[in-house]
């Protein structure tokens, strides 16, 4: 069936402005890290796509490791780009990432100048795309110098292959460096993926949301909802095909008693607020300026609409964060 955009696909949608830069996002992202191999129906995952696009989701992120196979989540994608999105490229964010180990070659994996600009011809291919938005050094390469990864990232701008350039689970002195780095070369950092939720603080403390205020940079954050964990799906057990059932990125010992505490007290609040334990993660990762989005992974349409109805919540007051901090103890 040929695929129409939902008319009034940005009449609720809610827009964030990535650092100091000129983007906006989504305040809700979408990410196919997981579930959008060839492992999974591609009907049922082209559904959810065009679900979230129709909900005013306008940013995609990929990564050419993302499948299984790795590879095989892109090319789901393009896919779906070429029957159905095509129309509506300009207004996608579209973005990948390079670094992370897709095979034993030394140049599929690290942060060397020929790992990172192969695959991103490689991803433009399996996209079927000739720019992304944003490419993304995926992780830090300690065995490159920083400068032949920042310079391979200048390249691909340079070359009209992608529009912004980022970086993911960099340390905050090292983000500090490549922005500077990026700077210097007149290509800004746009922004930084790292990982941040109720249970992963982290940027919190080693002052990565500071840096991005200062140095101008936007945080696109991945797992907000701790891979389900921030759901009340493991309140009571581990439901049939659910994450921590069948993926080797999430073990069923996570759930464990001091999980549950910390789950239920959590889920407490969140009823108060008359909203999911789901919702009000969400809100929380969202309530500071610094992160422009949040990437949420979805195994259904229906789940991203729950978590798009998030947004519509009214902010957490002081009380209630204090609260939240006390059931996290
Ligand atoms: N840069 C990096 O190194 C990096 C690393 C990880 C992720 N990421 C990006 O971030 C994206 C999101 O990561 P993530 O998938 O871990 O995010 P997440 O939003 O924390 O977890 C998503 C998973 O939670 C479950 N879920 C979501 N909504 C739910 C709901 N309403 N009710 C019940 N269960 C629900 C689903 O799993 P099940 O239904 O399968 O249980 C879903 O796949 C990735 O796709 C990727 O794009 C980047």
């Amino acid at each position: 069936m040929t695929y129409h955009a939902a008319d009034d696909r940005y009449a609720k949608a809610q827009f964030r402005r990535a650092g100091t830069s000129g983007l906006d996002f989504p305040a809700l992202s979408f990410g196919l890290w997981q579930k959008f191999g060839t492992d999974h129906p591609y009907e049922k995952n082209r559904a959810t796509v065009l679900r979230a696009f129709d909900l005013g989701i306008t940013h995609f992120d990929n990564a050419d490791r993302y499948g299984p196979p790795h590879r095989a989540a892109q090319q789901f994608f393009g896919r779906v780009l070429r029957q159905d999105l095509a129309p509506y490229r300009d207004e996608l964010i579209l973005t990948t990432k390079a670094g992370n180990p897709i095979g034993a070659s030394p140049y599929l994996k690290g942060g060397s100048r020929k790992s990172l600009l192969g695959s991103l011809d490689h991803s433009l291919r399996d996209l079927g795309t000739d720019y992304v938005d944003i490419f993304y050094s995926h992780s830090p390469d300690p065995t490159t110098p920083l400068e032949e990864t920042v310079g391979a990232l200048v390249s691909a701008v340079q070359q009209g292959k992608t529009l912004y350039v980022g970086i993911s689970n960099y340390p905050t002195d090292r983000a500090h460096e490549a922005a500077q780095l990026l700077r210097r070369a007149g290509v800004p950092l746009l922004v930084h993926q790292p990982r941040y939720s109720l249970f992963d603080r982290r940027p919190e403390e080693n002052g990565l949301l500071d840096l991005a205020a200062a140095d101008g940079f936007g945080l696109v954050v991945y797992s907000p909802l701790a891979q389900g964990l921030l759901t009340g799906k493991y309140l009571d057990g581990i439901p049939a095909g659910a994450r921590a059932e069948n993926s080797a990125f999430l073990s069923p010992d996570a759930i464990d008693d001091d999980y549950r505490r910390r789950a239920s007290a959590l889920n407490k609040i969140a009823e108060a607020r008359g909203q999911s334990l789901a919702q009000l993660a969400l809100q929380w990762v969202l309530r500071r300026p610094e992160v422009t989005s949040a990437i949420v992974g979805a195994s259904s349409a229906e789940q991203l609409e729950h978590n798009v109805q998030a947004l519509s919540f009214a902010p957490l007051t002081a009380e209630e964060l204090a609260l939240i901090d006390e059931a996290l103890t």
